[in-house]
């Protein structure tokens, strides 16, 4: 059993560390690549008003509830659960997120490869003047080739797993410290080239203007789903990053930064791709077409487009890998305080997640026939299970225990640390965290289940 002692166990080096790990954490490809489209097809401004009630009724409570748990605990997720509730079965729960942040991680890499192997082609020209069509086709060879994109693959999981061997503070602190600052400033600059560019206004309504005629039950179900995996909550990576928080910290202050920032690194990145995209005429998309064929597309006309192009592949890394880091902690933290192992460890679990991985990559070219459940591919299967099921699952059960089990009243006490700053709306959280976000969960978990499959 736990081996580390609680005076050995490394901590952020003050509360701006942990902020930025956690936005770190949740600004990645889900916010970047699919926010901003599910946005525009949902009404536009009108998703984003649902989108931040979302955020407030289960994102919000959710993410509040795992940093503190790990805070008080100053534990991985399983020893959490056994802090608080000894001898019940509660810890089990735990087990959920683990297995989530696995899969997640390995078919996140496969993506995240991707990422690495467009900004070298970005840096070496390679999209200077590249058609829609040329795009699709050099996309296609590089997915159909059988080495490199899970060499890519490798190199993705290489790189988070040095920053993670490194530890809390010289390892995920540092890069985040480093990385998070410089991705807001490539997103300004990439936001203000596409807003200037002649059209770009039809892009911009796309995002923000509120139609609400494009909203349906769907949307609400849409944003609820999307406040989940964007903000990151449900897989045990915010208590293990509330585990390293000092005592001293007011929690509710770092939780209202963490939501404020990464909602506005989403919006802001619709406003980076979608005025460029429609000012060059071509049709708005989601996910690898977008980013992987369109985009490299609007990079060629433009003025030093390749410059953009550049910045915005780093970008992504950037946010696809500040994502990596807090995923591959899960299953390490947990294997150092439960199990006594030293940090090395993480050599064989980033490489089992690596083989993890293999299938989800080759999914896209030779095993693009094999699907797993129902008729989804096998990285659509691993995306469906971990980010449709497990996810949703474990943040039922953290909001369930904090509620029901442990005390919401308890865990206020405990989010507000000593400062003596008390949390907005005090009367607000029993009855959300007990009554609203449970319901809200299981609505959200039937409905993506039953329309899913
Ligand atoms: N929030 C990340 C994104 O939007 O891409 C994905 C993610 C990271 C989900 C970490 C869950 C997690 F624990």
């Amino acid at each position: 059993m736990a081996s580390t002692s609680k005076s050995s166990r490394e901590q952020w080096s003050n509360k701006m560390g942990f902020i930025l790990a956690a936005i770190g954490s949740a600004v990645g490809l889900g916010s970047i690549w699919r926010f901003p489209f599910v946005a525009g097809v949902n009404g536009g401004g009108a998703f984003v008003l649902i989108y931040l009630l979302s955020i407030l009724l289960l994102g919000l409570p959710v993410l509040l509830s795992e940093i503190v748990m790990g805070r008080s605990a100053q534990k991985n997720p399983i020893g959490a659960y056994r802090h608080h509730a000894p001898n019940t079965p509660w810890f089990l729960s735990g087990y959920i997120g683990i297995v989530a942040t696995i899969i997640i991680l390995a078919f996140y890499s496969t993506i995240g490869g991707w990422t690495l192997a467009y900004t070298l082609e970005a840096v070496t020209g390679a999209f200077g003047s590249i058609t829609i069509d040329q795009a699709e086709v050099r996309f296609g060879s590089f997915i159909n080739n059988a080495w490199s994109p899970i060499l890519w693959q490798a190199a993705f999981i290489g790189f988070t797993i040095l920053i993670c061997l490194s530890g809390i503070q010289k390892g995920i602190e540092r890069t985040n410290k480093f990385l998070m600052p410089l991705l807001g400033i490539m997103l300004i600059i990439l936001v203000v080239r596409a807003v200037t560019l002649p059209g770009a206004m039809e892009g911009v309504r796309f995002i923000l203007f509120p139609d609400w005629s494009a909203v349906t039950w769907t949307t609400f179900f849409e944003a609820l789903g999307m406040a989940f995996f964007s903000l990151s909550v449900g897989a045990g990576t915010m208590i293990t990053y509330g585990s390293y928080l000092s005592r001293q910290e007011n929690i509710p202050s770092a939780v209202g930064n963490v939501v404020v920032f990464s909602t506005l690194v989403s919006l802001a990145a619709g406003l980076a791709i979608f005025p460029a995209v429609f000012s060059l005429g071509y049709t708005p998309d989601a996910g690898p077409a977008l980013v992987f064929i369109t985009l490299p597309a609007v990079f060629a006309h433009l003025p030093v487009g390749s410059l953009f192009a550049i910045l915005f592949f780093a970008l992504l890394s950037f946010a696809a890998l500040t994502s990596a880091i807090s995923l591959l902690e899960v299953p390490l933290r947990y294997l150092q305080d439960e199990h006594g192992f030293s940090r090395q460890i993480i050599w064989l679990v980033g490489g089992g997640i690596f083989l993890l991985g293999i299938p989800a990559t080759l999914s896209f070219s030779s095993l693009a026939d094999i699907s797993v459940i129902g008729q989804l591919p096998i990285f659509d299967s691993m995306d469906f299970v971990a980010s449709n099921v497990l996810l949703p699952l474990s943040g039922l059960f953290v909001i369930l225990f904090v509620g029901w089990k442990w005390g919401v009243s308890k865990m206020l006490a405990e989010a507000e640390g000593v400062d003596g700053k008390g949390i907005p709306a005090r009367s607000f959280w029993p009855i959300v965290i007990r009554w609203v976000t449970p319901l809200l969960i299981i609505a959200v978990f039937l409905f993506q289940i039953f329309t899913s499959l």
